[in-house]
This record gives C-alpha cells, sequence and structure tokens, in this order.
C-alpha cells in the first residue's frame, strides 16, 4: 500500500458517492467505504505493516480518505433530498380524492333534548333547570316519598355528606321550581341524574332524564293525555298513538305508565316493540296534592300533571341502538351516523 494507491481509491470513491442514484444505494456505498467493516478500517488494518518512516505520510492519505468520503456522503444526501423536494412541489395528482374537513355533530343525547324540548316549547313550555347534586329534600321527601321507601336505599342512590345526593330523577326540579314562581306554570327539565345501576346494555348509573310540570287551576288528567298524544305524533311520526296504564308513583295520584304504539311496525307488532305493538316512554301522572302544598301552592286552589321519561331510551328507540354504552364510548365514527 502507498499514497498513490490511497489517493486513487478515495477518488473512485469520491465519483461512485457523487452518483449514487437513491438514499438506499447511497448508503450501501456508504458501508462499503467507511462502514465498520468497510475499506477504510481494512486499510488501517494494513498501516501496521508499512514501516516507520512511510507511516506519517500514508496516514494523512488515509486521513484524506475519511475526510472526504464522508463529506461526499453528506452532501449527496442533500442532494438527493433536496430533487425528492422539487418534484414532489412539480407533480400534483389531479386524480387524488379531495379531504373533507370532517363536520362536527351534536350527540345523539343532545339532540333528543333539543327535539323534545323544542315540541314543548311549541305547546308553550319553557326550559328549567336544577343542580346535579341536589338535597335528599327535593330529590324525596318534597315529592311525597317515604323515608321507607325502595327508592332511597343506598343501593339505588349515590349519597353524598351533608344530606346530599346526585340526583336520581329530574322530578327534583318540581318542588325547586315552583318555590319560587308562583303558578300556572309549564316547564320542561333536561338533566342528568345518577343511580348505582350496575351498567350493561340498557342501564348505566349515569343518564339523563326529561321532566315536565303543568300546573293551573284547571288540569286534567284528559289534557294530560291530549298533551302526550301530541308529543307522541310530534316525535314519533304522526301515525303513533299513546296509551295509558295505571300505576304508582308517590308524586302523583292517579299515577301512569305511557306506551307509545310503535313507529316502526304502526302496532302489528315487530322486533322493536318486541312483537306487543306498543314501546314503554314514560311515567306521567296528576300532581299529588301533597307535592303541591310542600312546594307552598294551595291544592285546593291548583292542580296538574307532570311526566318524565329517560332520554337515552328515546334515543336508542328511535336511531335503533342496541346497547346504551354505545352513547358514552364516544367513539366518532359510530356516532356520526345519527
Ligand atoms: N321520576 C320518575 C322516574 O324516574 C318518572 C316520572 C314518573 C316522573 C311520573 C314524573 C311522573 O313527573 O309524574 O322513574
Amino acid at each position: 500500500m502507498n499514497i498513490e494507491e490511497v489517493d486513487g481509491l478515495t477518488a473512485a470513491a469520491l465519483a461512485a458517492l457523487g452518483s449514487a442514484a437513491d438514499l438506499a444505494a447511497l448508503e450501501a456505498l456508504r458501508v462499503k467505504y467507511i462502514g465498520r467493516n468497510g475499506l477504510l478500517p481494512e486499510l488501517m488494518q494494513g498501516l501496521k505493516a508499512v514501516p516507520a518512516a512511510d507511516k506519517p505520510a500514508l496516514g494523512q492519505a488515509l486521513n484524506r480518505f475519511k475526510v472526504s468520503v464522508t463529506a461526499a456522503v453528506a452532501a449527496r444526501q442533500a442532494a438527493l433530498a433536496a430533487a425528492a423536494k422539487a418534484a414532489k412541489a412539480g407533480a400534483f395528482d389531479w386524480s387524488l380524492p379531495g379531504r373533507w374537513a370532517r363536520q362536527g355533530r351534536r350527540h345523539p343525547i343532545q339532540q333528543l333534548i333539543d327535539r323534545t324540548s323544542e315540541i314543548f316549547r311549541r305547546m308553550g313550555f319553557t326550559v328549567a333547570d336544577g343542580p346535579d347534586v341536589e338535597t335528599e329534600y327535593y330529590n324525596f321527601d318534597a315529592l311525597n316519598t317515604p323515608a321507607d321507601h325502595v327508592s332511597r336505599d343506598v343501593q339505588d342512590t349515590f349519597y353524598l355528606p351533608g344530606g346530599l345526593l346526585l340526583r336520581t330523577q329530574t322530578s327534583a326540579v318540581q318542588a325547586r321550581y315552583m318555590e319560587s314562581h308562583p303558578p300556572p306554570v309549564r316547564i320542561v327539565c333536561p338533566g342528568r341524574c345518577y343511580r348505582r345501576d350496575t351498567t350493561d346494555a340498557t342501564h348505566s348509573a349515569n343518564f339523563h332524564q326529561i321532566e315536565g310540570l303543568y300546573v293551573d287551576t284547571r288540569v286534567s288528567l284528559a289534557d294530560l293525555k291530549g298533551d302526550i298524544d301530541h308529543f307522541a305524533r310530534e316525535l314519533m311520526g304522526p301515525g303513533v298513538k299513546s296509551r295509558f296504564r295505571t300505576h304508582f308513583f308517590p308524586f302523583t295520584e292517579p299515577s301512569v305508565e305511557v306506551d307509545f304504539s310503535c313507529h316502526m311496525c304502526g302496532g302489528a307488532g315487530c322486533r322493536v316493540c318486541k312483537q306487543s305493538g306498543w314501546i314503554e316512554i314514560m311515567g306521567a301522572g296528576m300532581v299529588d296534592p301533597n307535592v303541591l302544598q310542600l312546594a307552598g301552592y294551595d291544592p285546593a286552589a291548583v292542580m296538574g300533571y307532570a311526566f318524565g321519561m329517560g332520554i337515552e331510551r328515546l334515543a336508542m328507540i328511535l336511531f335503533g341502538i342496541d346497547d346504551i354504552r354505545r352513547l358514552y364510548e364516544n367513539d366518532v365514527r359510530y356516532l356520526a351516523q345519527f
């Protein structure tokens, strides 16, 4: 090995690097010349066998090899990158599909809150609300619910210190509202409710209801039936009817459960209504005089009706959602369908 030989190798290496066609070829050359098992280490090894007098000059030649090859690799790399960028900028592919900016939409729960509130708003109701963290008084006592009623059980209700709880029903807004507003009252109260339910396809510990309350000097069960029928048609379609089944709620007397005729099959029986032709939608009734009294109204002078329904249930029925958890997983791909 002599100096001319090394300088010749350097020149050859620089020529090869200068014409490397792409990054992969360049990398292969880098490995070949200055990689760990490449040409440079091999030459360095050879330096040991050279007479001492020749070593300094030859060592310098090897150093020139190393420095110039390293620089050439970097230069070629930059040149290839610049060329790729220029090629890209010049070539616009007009056949590429366009990019949509995804449009946001309201959550199905909010859609149902808006739809139901709007229907009642057109019937003369205003929207009222109350706190999620409620007192035991408004959630139960003011609603004529006895101290030993099952719904008060710690199994069913999330209790907080200091006589507070997470409201189990939007009915809690009733007495609150009546205490601060003289009759007549026509309100709907949408909002979150909480119960110690184990989550499954139809239960969630956190859900939504919308409550209705109408109090005036003359309000009858016929008004309730007529208004609910109207609501049923507005929400589910012109052919939908409602029916009342007797029931019990502490805060209404008489109390009913309300079914709507199935909007899918028109009442003939199908999968949605489990072949019965009817779908249970809400609880309702004539406000118990005790509730009016506790709120400071004169039960001899005013009367009213009330109702309450689950929003998740409405959303599931109307949108054909089979599992309540779908509403809370917040998978935008799923929710964007509705
Ligand atoms: N609060 C009841 C529930 O959560 C629903 C309800 C039934 C509300 C009858 C009412 C009513 O206002 O009159 O199951």
